[in-house]
Order: C-alpha cells, then sequence, then structure tokens
C-alpha cells in the first residue's frame, strides 16, 4: 500500500467516527446506562448508518440528523428504554456537539501550516456540521464542510464524493480522503480518491471488499509521515 504524497492537493475527512467521537455520547451518560452503555451506542450507530442507506437507495431522503433521532429510539426501545425521557433528550443534544478525537485539531492545523486545503465530506446536515465543528474548536482549520444534504443521498453514492470535485477544482489523484468506517473507505476508493483507512480500533477489523485503501493508519498523528 503507499499514497502518491506529490500529487495531494486537498485533504477530506469523514466526520462521524473520524474526527468527531460517535461514543462520546453514550460515553457522558455510561453511569446511568450502566452495562448497556456500549451495545446502545454501537446499535445507535449501526442503525444511524443503515436508515442512510436503506432511504439512500429508496430515494424518500430523510436527513441525517432525523436518522440519528430515529436510531436511538430504536437503540432504546431495543433496551426497553423510554424515549419520552430527559435523558433521550440529553444523548441528542450532546450529539449534536459531539467530541473531537484528540489527534483532529493537531493534524488539521498541521495539514493548514504545510499549505493543504481541508473539508469535511459527511452525511451530516449542514447544521449538524456546523454545529459540530464549532463546539469541536475545529471549524478554523476547515476549509469547507461538504454535506451530502445538497444530493438527497448518502455515502458512498458517487455523486456524494464528487462535491470534493465540483468544490475545489482538483483531479482525483489530487484529494486524500480519510475515514474510520470501512465501506466509506470502499465507496471513496471505488470513486477513484487517494484513500487512508483511519483504523481507530486497531482490533484486526479487516478493510472493506471491494475498494482497499491505498494506506491504513491508527490515528491522525501519523498523517505527517504519509504526507512527507
Ligand atoms: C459521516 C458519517 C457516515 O460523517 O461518519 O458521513
Amino acid at each position: 500500500m503507499s499514497l502518491d504524497q506529490d500529487a495531494v492537493v486537498v485533504v477530506v475527512f469523514d466526520a462521524y467516527g473520524t474526527l468527531l467521537d460517535v461514543h462520546s455520547a453514550i460515553n457522558s451518560q455510561r453511569d446511568l446506562l450502566g452495562d448497556d452503555a456500549q451495545s446502545i451506542s454501537d446499535l445507535w450507530r449501526q442503525k444511524q448508518l443503515e436508515y442512510s442507506w436503506l432511504v439512500g437507495l429508496r430515494g424518500d431522503y430523510h436527513d441525517f440528523w432525523a436518522l440519528t433521532e430515529m436510531a436511538l429510539s430504536y437503540a432504546f426501545k431495543a433496551h426497553d428504554l423510554e424515549t419520552d425521557t430527559p435523558l433521550f433528550q440529553h444523548l441528542l443534544d450532546v450529539y449534536w456537539r459531539l467530541s473531537p478525537y484528540d489527534d483532529a485539531l493537531s493534524c488539521l492545523t498541521w495539514l493548514k501550516e504545510q499549505g493543504f486545503k481541508t473539508a469535511i465530506l459527511s452525511n451530516g446536515s449542514p447544521d449538524m456540521l456546523r454545529a459540530a465543528v464549532e463546539s469541536a474548536g475545529i471549524s478554523s482549520q476547515l476549509d469547507k464542510l461538504l454535506s451530502v444534504d445538497e444530493l438527497k443521498t448518502f455515502k458512498p453514492t458517487p455523486e456524494v464524493y464528487d462535491l470534493v470535485l465540483s468544490n475545489f477544482g482538483v483531479e482525483k489523484n489530487e484529494v486524500l480522503f480519510i475515514s474510520s468506517n470501512t465501506w466509506d473507505v470502499s465507496g471513496a476508493k471505488a470513486f477513484g480518491f487517494q484513500v487512508a483507512w483511519l483504523n481507530r480500533s486497531q482490533t484486526g477489523q479487516l478493510d472493506e471488499l471491494p475498494g482497499e485503501p491505498d494506506v491504513e493508519i491508527p490515528n491522525l498523528d501519523a498523517l505527517p509521515d504519509l504526507l512527507f
């Protein structure tokens, strides 16, 4: 695996799970949720993504925030929890302002110092992304926030990745796309970007076929070595 690093002009990040810690919402209420906390968080994420593929393929678009609320509702009911509760609303409030991973700001800052263009390309709605990056303190290091919402579909639909080309006026090989989500990595690679899989979990998870990444990194601190 290797990159054509000299060609890279724009570095584009997935948001949820890559720059923003999707499990930080549930982690904030781990004492209340007890032993079910991780399975609720995992099911919340799983259903959020499943619903995006479901409505994306069906063509009856609901934005990612609506899907996030529906997914949490499913996860709560699957664990015999009431949804008409302050806890349910609190978790959504926290999700609106998810914590960034520790390596996010330093990585983005370094990229800007080196002269790269930076962006998020996300299923998140524009309002979600604006609130999240402001709250995470990374908005000043991002040149663009690209949301699927204008296309009324979701990743890995090819038109979504094409938003990067139309917004930056670059060629596919000039884009380095970084995601922690293997299916997103596969979609971006199939589209033609240079792709790094951010394998944060390091749990022996295999990359996704078809469409293997060009490189695999355990965290964003590894990015400088990739690009120089
Ligand atoms: C996103 C989700 C899929 O940010 O992680 O697009």
